[in-house]
Formats: C-alpha cells, structure tokens, sequence
C-alpha cells in the first residue's frame, strides 16, 4: 500500500473522492497527510471527519517559499509520504519539494490541458466560447499545468451550462477519473 500526502487549498471534493475510492477498495493507498494552505478551507472539516493527520500552513508567515516547503517537506518524511496529491492546491511547487518528489507528485486540473490553465480554467473555458473542455491529470513540473499528462477526458458544453452546470459535470469526471488514475499509477510502481 503506497502512503500518499493531499494538497488542497478548497472545498476537498476531490480528496472525498480519494478517500471513498479507498474505503471501496478500488485504490490501494492511505492518505497519510492533508497539507492546506488555507486556514478555514472546507477540506479540514473532510480531513478531521475521517481522522486524517492534517497540517495547515499560512505561507506568508514564512520567511520564504523555500522554507514553506522544507517545513512541509519534513511533514511528509516523517509520515513516509511516498506521494503528492495535488487536489485544488491552488499554488506553484518549488524546488524544495519538486527534487526530493521527483515523478511522484500529481495534479488534476479542470481543462483539456494544455488549454486553459491556471485559475478559473471553467470560467475561462466558457469565456472562450468553446464546445468541448474536460479534465486533466498530470505530473507536477514548475511550470502552471504544464508537466506530463497522465490522463485526460472530454466534457462537452451544452449552450445553457453556466458556471455551475460545468462545474458540476467536470467534477463528476474528476472524481472517478482522479482515483483511477492515481490506482493505475501505483500498479505500475508496485510492478517497478
Ligand atoms: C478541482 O476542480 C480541481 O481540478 C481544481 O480545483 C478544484 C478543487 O475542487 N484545480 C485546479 O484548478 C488546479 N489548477 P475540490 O476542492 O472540490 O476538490
């Protein structure tokens, strides 16, 4: 069984998503760690209720990112997190955490990346007026969305979706396709 760390800065709909998958059996790991980097975000109350270790740093009372990370870093060690789970972890991964992680840090995005990356990739997506967006699962690099895809899947966009009706539909896609993925990852780990 693998031991990972989620990242999240939000509402943890994801990391739900993580946490049932492994309760039903189809994803062989234990989260060991939720690293937040927003004090009150909606995913502590998710990580309290299943009695998952839980860290949550403000990064502006760092002396610098490098140090942010070397604390989070130390955090992970000590629970022999094997790997990060980018889920809504609404920020960039630096050097401090990219060497030691090297290939073992992942990230969903909400775009048929690389379209639409960064923030608000539904919002900008509908902005762009386009008729087909989805999801994206990927390794991390210290670009914005831009490492090595693992896994993508289309979402169509009906001319009535809103902001919330895409949402809804990509976060639906999100929470099958991110498990799955992240399982099929640690098969071929194990196989190493
Ligand atoms: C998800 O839709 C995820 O794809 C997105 O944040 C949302 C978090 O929702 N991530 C990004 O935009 C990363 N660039 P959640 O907190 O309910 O899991």
């Amino acid at each position: 069984m693998i031991n990972i760390a989620v990242f999240a800065s939000g509402t943890g709909s994801n990391f739900d998503a993580i946490l049932k998958a492994i309760e039903e059996g189809t994803l062989d790991a234990r989260v060991a760690l939720l690293v937040c980097d927003r004090v009150g975000a909606g995913v502590i109350e998710k990580a309290q209720l299943h009695e998952i270790d839980t860290v949550v740093y403000t990064p502006k009372i760092f002396e610098n990112k490098a140090a942010y990370e070397a604390a989070i870093l130390e955090d992970c060690r000590t629970r022999g997190v094997e790997f990060i789970i980018l889920a809504g972890y609404m920020r960039l991964i630096g050097p401090t955490l990219l060497q030691p992680y090297e290939g073992r840090i992942v990230n969903i995005h909400p775009s048929l990346l690389p379209a639409f990356p960064g923030k608000d990739a539904i919002g900008q997506a509908l902005d762009a007026k386009v008729k087909v967006t989805g999801v994206t699962v990927h390794f991390v690099d210290d670009g914005m969305d831009t490492g090595p895809i693992i896994d993508q899947e289309a979402v169509k966009i009906e001319a009535a979706d809103g902001p919330e009706d895409l949402k809804e539909k990509i976060q639906a896609v999100e929470h099958r396709l991110y498990p799955e993925v992240i399982q099929s990852l640690f098969i071929k780990e194990e196989l190493k």
